[in-house]
This record gives C-alpha cells, sequence and structure tokens, in this order.
C-alpha cells in the first residue's frame, strides 16, 4: 500500500488522521519535531492500531534534514501537511515566526514535492479563510476575505502558493481542506487534544475546567445578535475530521480529482453556541460546569458554520458523530490524562 508522509503527525488532527490512514492500510510516516505534541502519541496510535508508524523528529525549517528525509524516502505518494504553528493570538504578536514556520517551510515541501513522479498532497486549512462570511452556511465559493490573523493569512496564502504551483506541476495535485471547529478525541481515549498551557479553544478550557484544572470558563460575551446571544460555530468531531482526510487523500491517489487543485469545507454543517456546548458538557458528564460571562474576545467571528454539499457530494463523506460524542469523547479523554 502507498507510503504517506504525515507531517505534524502527532499533533491533534494528525494523530487522529494516522490512526485512519493505518486502518486503511496505509503505510504512514510521521515528521513532527514536538514543538507542540508529546512523543507519548506515537505509543497512543501504536495502542489502536497495533502499527507503529515511521517517526523522524524533524523540523521543516531544516533545510537539510527534509532533503535528508526525501532522499531516504523518496518512495512516498501523498503528503498530508498539518505541520504549522496555529495560535491566532501567538501570531498576532510574532507574525514573522508564523511566515517563516508556515509559509518558508510550505514552499520548500512543495519544492521537494516537484521532484517526485508524482504527489498528492492535502493542505490543512481552516475556515479561518472566511473571515465572518456574509452568507451562512458557508461553501467553498464565499469570499476570501482579509485574514484577522497572520495565522490566517498563512492559511489563505498557503492555498494560494499550492494552487498556483499545481497548475504548472503536471505531477503535483492537491487538496485543501477547511476545517471549522475540531473537538473530541478517539473513543479508546488513547490520543486526544493535548493543548500545551492555558488552552486558548472553547472544548480543552470546558473539560479542564470540569476536571478542575481551570476554575472557571469566561464565555467571552453574550451579547452578539445570536439565538442566546454566545457566538456560534460549527464544531466538527475530530474522528469525522481525520475520516475525510484519508477520503480527499484517496480522491487524488485514485484521480477521481476535477481539477489539479480543490477546496472543501469540513463541518457538520450545524452550528451551536457557546452556551449549547457548555450544555452538552453537562449533558454528557453529569456535571454542573461553573461559568461566567465576561466581555467579548478581540477578533471573535459572530457565526460560522459549513455548507457541506461539496464535501458530502464530491467525496462521499458526511459527519457521523454528534456534538455530544465529541464532548462525550473529550471528557473522557481528559479524566483520562489527569488520573
Ligand atoms: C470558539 C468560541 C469563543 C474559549 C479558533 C481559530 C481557528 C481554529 C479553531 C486553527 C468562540 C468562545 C473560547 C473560552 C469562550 N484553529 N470561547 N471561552 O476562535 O472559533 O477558532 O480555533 O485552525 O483558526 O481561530 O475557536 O475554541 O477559540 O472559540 O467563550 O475560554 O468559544 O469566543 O466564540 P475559534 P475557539
Amino acid at each position: 500500500m502507498d507510503k504517506i508522509l504525515v507531517t505534524g503527525g502527532l499533533g491533534f488532527i494528525g494523530s487522529h488522521t494516522v490512526v485512519e490512514l493505518q486502518n486503511e492500510g496505509f503505510e504512514v510516516v510521521i515528521i513532527d519535531d514536538l514543538s507542540n505534541s508529546s512523543i507519548s502519541v506515537l505509543d497512543g496510535i501504536t495502542s489502536i492500531t497495533g502499527k507503529k508508524p515511521v517517526f523522524e523528529k524533524l523540523d521543516l525549517k531544516d533545510k537539510a534534514g527534509v532533503d535528508v528525509f526525501f532522499n531516504t524516502h523518496n518512495d512516498i505518494k501523498g503528503v498530508i501537511h498539518f505541520a504549522a504553528s496555529k495560535a491566532v493570538g501567538e501570531s498576532v504578536e510574532k507574525p514573522l515566526l508564523y511566515y517563516e514556520n508556515n509559509i518558508n517551510t510550505l514552499v520548500y515541501l512543495l519544492k521537494q514535492l516537484e521532484q517526485l513522479p508524482t504527489a498528492s498532497f492535502i493542505f490543512s486549512s481552516s475556515c479561518t479563510v472566511y473571515g465572518q462570511a456574509d452568507k451562512l452556511p458557508i461553501t467553498e465559493n464565499a469570499p476570501v476575505k482579509q485574514a484577522e490573523s497572520p495565522y490566517g493569512n498563512t492559511k489563505q496564502i498557503g492555498e494560494e502558493i499550492i494552487r498556483d504551483t499545481c497548475k504548472v506541476t503536471p505531477n503535483l495535485k492537491a487538496i485543501a481542506l477547511r476545517y471549522f471547529n475540531p473537538v473530541g478525541a478517539h473513543e479508546s481515549a488513547n490520543i486526544g487534544e493535548l493543548p500545551i498551557g492555558v488552552p486558548q479553544n472553547l472544548v480543552p478550557f470546558i473539560t479542564q475546567t470540569g476536571i478542575g484544572l481551570r476554575e472557571q470558563l469566561s464565555v467571552f460575551g453574550d451579547d452578539y445578535p445570536t439565538p442566546d446571544g454566545t457566538c456560534i460555530r460549527d464544531y466538527i468531531h475530530v474522528v469525522d475530521l481525520a475520516k475525510a482526510h484519508v477520503v480527499a487523500l484517496k480522491r487524488l491517489l485514485e484521480n477521481k480529482n476535477k481539477a489539479n487543485y480543490e477546496t472543501f469545507n469540513l463541518g457538520t454543517g450545524k452550528g451551536s453556541s457557546v452556551l449549547e456546548v457548555v450544555k452538552a458538557f453537562e449533558r454528557v458528564s453529569g456535571k454542573t460546569l461553573n461559568y461566567k460571562i465576561v466581555g467579548r474576545r478581540e477578533g471573535d467571528i459572530i457565526s460560522a458554520y459549513a455548507d457541506t454539499t461539496k464535501a458530502n457530494e464530491e467525496l462521499g463523506w458526511e459527519t457521523k458523530l454528534t456534538l455530544d460524542d465529541a464532548m462525550r469523547s473529550a471528557w473522557k479523554w481528559e479524566q483520562k490524562i489527569r488520573s
């Protein structure tokens, strides 16, 4: 079976995608610099699939190291590229770190793929490229708006670099997957989200509050023009998201793509408010969550949820897991890692 490189494969979405690739029989090689992940995730993956992926600790900024890697693994047929910095707030304070780590490394990676006989490239993008969309649900044709942060800009620029390169590189084809909000964990609780320090994202902050690691959840504003006043997002279970990566990769490997560069929104198609997520946690955990309403967070958009028609029809993929499934698995994972 084809050998697939997963960069950032020990990260949250990366590790869940490695599991699904192995479940489908692919040979997986992981590159990760461990800057935002832990080597223990390799054991977590192995404990689920029974197959230990090949792992190489490598920072994609290390061009010599990347050269050696591709000289060794010149039989790679596909790449799923997760490795990038992804903290919105940090990107505002350190833009050059984000352009160096997310853009320079992408360019060098693509230069390696140009040398391969053929390469299928899956790019980890984000609904953040849409900003606050004018129309909901959001389709892939929605206009890409001025990025709200250097992080979001690196996703927009990344997509354009890949699109322009595929246009003139016959042996390279690519799909950009625009994630909405990935949440949850593998049902085994052997892998899950491992935020470093104080979580920026809602769900890990909720589960850490539930376990007592955090005193109280701050809900950033309840004066938005939404039914309950809190922001709305499309929370997609990370396992559904991981399966979409395998389906997209197979589309390219089996030459079923309709263009050399395509984009797909990956969400549930359903919006949930912050307070609805809190209630889902309380439902699945049986606990009452300690939270308070505070002021709005700078840069938050009001509402975003996906129109999933294109992914449903073209990829033949749809989400199977619910918000409750996601909260249940996130809670099970939190309890396990704190036990
Ligand atoms: C969701 C909602 C917050 C924390 C970000 C990135 C996006 C992607 C996913 C990488 C918002 C509210 C949150 C808290 C809260 N990352 N919230 N209290 O901002 O939609 O997306 O993560 O690709 O690019 O922008 O996700 O989980 O941070 O926030 O009230 O302690 O929860 O205001 O309404 P977001 P989030």
